[in-house]
């Protein structure tokens, strides 16, 4: 049982209670208010946890690229914990059918938003322009749905504790990313990746 498996690897009072919640969150069913209704579970988690729970400890303590931290076998959704130094950041990409919710625990990081210019859906070359900037300072989570893509960014100087909700495992599935093509848009650069011309690249 997922719930087994929650208090087995002992992530904490305030994990646990965030898994069961958004268990029950889940089984009261999957439409498209699901995504608004997750959110304030991931933010009550990074708004409530002290810096000494075992998941915050963890990820605190040895800053992963990225953690596993749950993995619930009846719903399919996964808690992903990272650890972004500052400046880091990715390439735009989207999550395909999928959403998320990125969430930030301590530090801060901002995530645009990008559009492509003319709504292609095709693999090969793409301009993106940005819908949106949007800072995440500690405690806040902000959802990222079916296709949108996105590109985060890490801005404190001591580095951000993000946490990264998925509705479903985006490892099985082929998805875009975006590689930037422009001269003066190319990694590791100040700040999140430029509106313009992108490889749009399709495959897992
Ligand atoms: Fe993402």
């Amino acid at each position: 049982m997922a719930i087994e498996q929650a208090s087995q690897l002992d992530r904490g009072a305030h994990f646990t209670r965030f898994v069961e919640q958004m268990r029950a969150t889940w089984r009261q069913g999957q439409d498209a208010t699901l995504p608004a209704r997750a959110q304030p579970l991931l933010e009550a988690l990074l708004r409530e946890s002290p810096r000494d729970e075992a998941w915050s400890a963890l990820l605190l303590r040895e800053q992963p690229v990225g953690r596993e931290l749950y993995r619930d076998s009846d719903f399919g959704f996964s808690q992903m914990g990272h650890y972004h130094p500052a400046g880091h950041g990715g390439s735009p990409h989207d999550h395909g059918p999928y959403w998320v919710l990125y969430g930030v625990y301590s530090g801060e990081i901002e995530i645009t938003r990008y559009r492509r210019v003319g709504g292609g859906t095709e693999a090969g070359p793409a301009r993106l322009e940005i819908v949106a900037t949007e800072r995440l300072p500690a405690g806040t989570v902000k959802p990222y749905l079916r296709g949108e893509i996105h590109a985060t960014r890490a801005i404190a100087p001591e580095g951000s504790v993000v946490m990264r909700f998925l509705s479903a495992d985006i490892d099985q599935i082929e998805r875009f990313r975006y590689k930037p093509l422009d001269r003066d848009n190319q990694p590791p650069t100040t700040g999140s990746p430029k509106a313009g011309n992108y490889q749009a690249i399709f495959g897992r």
